[in-house]
């Protein structure tokens, strides 16, 4: 009866984990709720690297079960006991791009979108799984059509988001799930994940940039949506391994990747210059930003950091003298309740957990 009654309120879970596999570790967040807030049970992370034969903190490639047992280690770890979970998909997993459309009805605009969309998607659409949105946004900007006819074609255009997963990644991922005997709720690119546990809900745009220890994932938000999303080919792991080659650094434990961070400031400081790949990630950050700011007649004034490379030590002011933007690192355990005691330690830990809070945050919103 229960269960049921539960059905038609909207099947709303009590407790939900969010599961981030990321290319260097595992995280898991549990969130609950309990008497209407959303509430921090546990979280953890699990490097990678030794379960495919490399060291902590450097990205890897492994199979289901090579995951499945870490996955099952990591739950155990940091005694996780939320059945109902939802995966993060990387983006570079998947294709996200837009496409302007003509302004019709939705079903039209289903099969237009997808008839459109294989021009973008390199393999046969029948390998890939498909869905799509409307971007909601400058419709009203009466700036951008002021210099317009009335009947402009412009006018009667729309923005549509489209996201192409392989369906063998998805089976991938739907397998660690399973043999990890957890009930699948729903599998999202980490990009949405992210977006919904660093921003708040804002009209004005952002620019998210998760570093990561393969990649880095750039983000422009606006209207609360996601309106661009970008690879950089870079990660703090190139960051980090451009350092080792120079200063002989030992990459091994968590806690001397602290130690790497003073030595990146250190390396900053003393040799006054930056590690070339951080140069990179910047200045491609900077082309996709200026582009969009071009395209759009408006201005982005704030980035926010995300993932284990924008904990370095240094980086921030440096990433707000190359932008010239206002920076703010991601705390996406704000949006959760947890122990004032660990307000330090959630503080610091943040970045890294933004895309397992994200998922478990869409777990129990229903
Ligand atoms: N406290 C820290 N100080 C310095 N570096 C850190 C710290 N914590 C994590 N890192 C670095 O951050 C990286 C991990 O970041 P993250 O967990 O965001 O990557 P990932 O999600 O596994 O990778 P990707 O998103 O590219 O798939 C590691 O390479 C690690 O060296
Ligand atoms: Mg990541």
């Amino acid at each position: 009866m229960a269960g049921f009654l539960k059905n038609i309120l909207g099947n709303k879970n009590d407790k939900f984990l969010g599961v981030d596999i990321g290319s260097s570790s595992i995280k898991v967040v549990q969130l609950s709720m309990q008497k209407g807030v959303v509430t921090l049970d546990t979280f953890g992370e699990i490097a990678l690297g030794p379960y495919g034969g490399k060291e902590i903190g450097h990205s890897v490639k492994l199979d289901p079960p090579q995951l499945t047992e870490a996955l099952n280690d990591l739950m155990k770890e940091s005694q996780a006991d939320a059945r109902v979970a939802g995966l993060s998909i990387p983006l570079k997993s998947s294709l996200v791009f837009n496409m302007k459309m003509p302004e019709v009805d939705e079903k039209q605009l289903d099969e237009m979108v997808r008839l459109e969309a294989r021009r973008y998607i390199p393999v046969p659409i029948s390998e890939v799984s498909l869905d799509w949105s409307v971007i909601p946004g400058d419709e009203h900007n009466e700036d951008e059509f002021a210099d317009m006819d009335e009947n402009d074609e412009e006018r009667n255009f729309i923005n549509v988001l489209v996201v192409a997963i392989h369906k063998d990644t998805l089976s991938k991922y739907k397998e660690v799930a399973d043999s990890a005997n957890l009930e699948l709720q729903f599998l999202e690119i980490e990009t949405f994940s992210t977006i919904r546990s660093v921003i708040d809900h804002d009209k004005d745009a952002v620019v998210v940039l998760d570093i990561g220890a393969s990649v880095t994932k750039l983000y422009i938000v606006e209207y609360g949506v996601i309106q661009k999303s970008h690879i950089i080919g870079v990660g703090s792991q190139n960051m980090i391994k451009a350092l080792e080659t120079k200063r002989r650094l030992s990459t091994v434990q968590k806690d001397l990747n602290l130690e790497q961070g003073n030595a990146l400031s250190d390396a900053m400081e003393k040799s006054q210059t930056t590690p070339v790949d951080l140069d990179r990630i910047l200045n491609e950050t900077k082309k996709v930003v200026l582009d969009y700011q071009k395209e759009h007649r408006k201005n982005i004034d704030l980035a926010i950091l995300t993932g284990g490379g924008s904990v370095l030590a240094g980086i921030l002011p440096y990433v707000e003298t190359a932008l010239q933007t206002e920076i703010e690192l991601a705390h996406p355990f704000a949006k959760t309740r947890t122990p004032a005691f660990l307000e330090n330690t959630l503080r610091d830990a943040g970045p890294e957990f933004s895309v397992a809070i994200g998922l478990a945050l869409r777990g129990l919103s229903g």
